[in-house]
């Protein structure tokens, strides 16, 4: 069987076309012009393998070490975001985890965006200075002056969300990168709401990226994954301590559909950028709704700073409350009929979720989000037309009067 030839360095090639072709390989068994899901744990050894490290990540042996599907998706991965390196994990949560548990230890200090996803929170909040006497101080992190003054002797670590979840906080990475270089301390993004092309903070300065896979990267809302990406010597520790000897692998089987989800990326966050503009001004232009937060809005916070870091492109979440009390959230939300009331977000099909107003974290949002509630909106791949009529359907039922 002839294999093709090696495939051209994607570093050189368009996003769509990276989007494709990185990370995938002719699989030399049986010529398939496809990765295949290799559902092996162990692979062949050499002939004489009593010199090899048990540990290693580098070769075939093991598939928490480095399985041939996680391997294809890490490769993809370090290409879309232009970094030297990825590994990839079982969930987003893991693949935080990861970077918290590589590079922190007793006694480490961490600045934190003081809105992040839930388990960021807890995890700083409770789990590791609780368990493991890790500090934390968590600030606004869009107010670069309020980053610069949380940093102490101990810090070791910044870690904020590009945009963040779930009140679309946007934060300046240039500038917080600027803050913790100077400070000789790491900065982590997650940028979950923001997966490349339409950022890549990287580029920025950030040292390591986070994704939750399982949102836009995976697409398609049937798989679970996570991944740091970022220089070799740093993701080489992460694979070294957090995945080999910790083991939150991800499965053949996810790896394999988050390599498929991703080839549509580009297509999909296209289209569900330009829903989401449309979607946020006509609810923004509804006097039943009481507050609309999302980036491409001239009147969100940080705006400009948005229209500058992602270059025109404002993504695909939203958050809004309508102007009424929690019960009729919920029987907004029961009246939509495309729109699905479900966690998770980046999904092709389009999510909505009532966030409440009790725990420590909501007590961090600004106050129009913690007054009845808000409801946190990932736009999916639906006509926006059909989105629209929802939304305005909904609003119709749960205001008969107005109408
Ligand atoms: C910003 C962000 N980071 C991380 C995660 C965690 O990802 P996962 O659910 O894949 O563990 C989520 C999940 O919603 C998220 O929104």
């Amino acid at each position: 069987m002839t294999s093709r030839p090696d495939k051209e360095d994607p570093s050189t090639l368009a996003f769509p076309t990276q989007a494709v072709h990185a990370g995938n390989r002719t699989d030399g068994g049986s010529g398939a012009i496809r990765q295949p899901i290799v559902m092996a744990n162990s692979y062949a050894l050499p002939e004489d393998p009593s010199s090899l490290s048990w540990s290693a990540t580098d070769v075939p042996l093991y598939t928490r070490n480095s399985g041939a599907n996680q391997i294809a998706l890490q490769e993809k991965l370090a290409a879309l975001d232009k970094g030297e390196d990825a590994v990839v994990l079982a969930s987003g949560v893991a693949a935080l985890h990861a970077v918290f548990f590589t590079f922190l230890s007793s006694g480490d200090h961490v600045v934190v965006g003081d809105v992040t996803y839930e388990a960021t929170f807890r995890l700083f909040s409770e789990l590791l200075p609780q368990k493991y006497g890790i500090e934390a101080t968590f600030v606004d992190s869009s107010d670069v002056a309020s980053v610069a003054a949380a940093v102490r002797e101990n810090t070791v670590l910044v870690h904020v969300e590009a945009i963040a979840n779930p009140t679309t906080k946007v934060t300046d990475i240039a500038a917080i990168a600027r803050v913790a270089h100077e400070a000789g301390v790491l900065l982590s993004v997650d940028s979950t709401f923001t997966p490349p092309p339409m950022y890549r903070p990287l580029a920025d300065g950030a040292d390591l990226v986070v994704h939750s896979l399982t949102k836009y990267i995976n697409g398609h809302g049937d798989a679970m994954g996570g991944a740091v990406i970022g220089s070799s010597a740093l993701i080489g520790r992460i694979k070294n301590d957090a995945m080999v000897d910790v083991g939150g692998v991800i499965s053949p089987f996810n790896a394999w559909l988050i390599s498929r989800g991703s080839i549509t990326l580009p297509l999909r966050l296209n289209q569900q950028t330009s829903s989401a503009a449309t979607i946020a001004r006509f609810l923004d232009n509804d006097p039943r709704v009481a507050f609309v937060a999302y980036p491409g809005l001239a009147s969100h916070p940080q705006h400009q700073v948005a229209a500058r870091q992602f270059d025109g492109r404002f993504g695909a979440m939203m958050s809004f409350a309508i102007d009424a009390d929690s019960d009729t959230h919920n029987a907004f939300v029961a009246n939509l009929r495309v729109i699905t009331s479900a966690v998770s977000l980046g999904h092709d099909e389009s999510l909505i979720v009532h966030v409440g107003t009790e725990g420590a974290r909501v007590a961090r949002y600004p106050d129009a989000f913690r007054t009845f509630g808000h409801l946190r909106f990932s736009v999916g791949l639906e006509d926006p037309a059909d989105l629209i009529a929802d939304l305005s359907a909904a609003l119709d039922l749960t205001f008969p009067s107005t109408s």
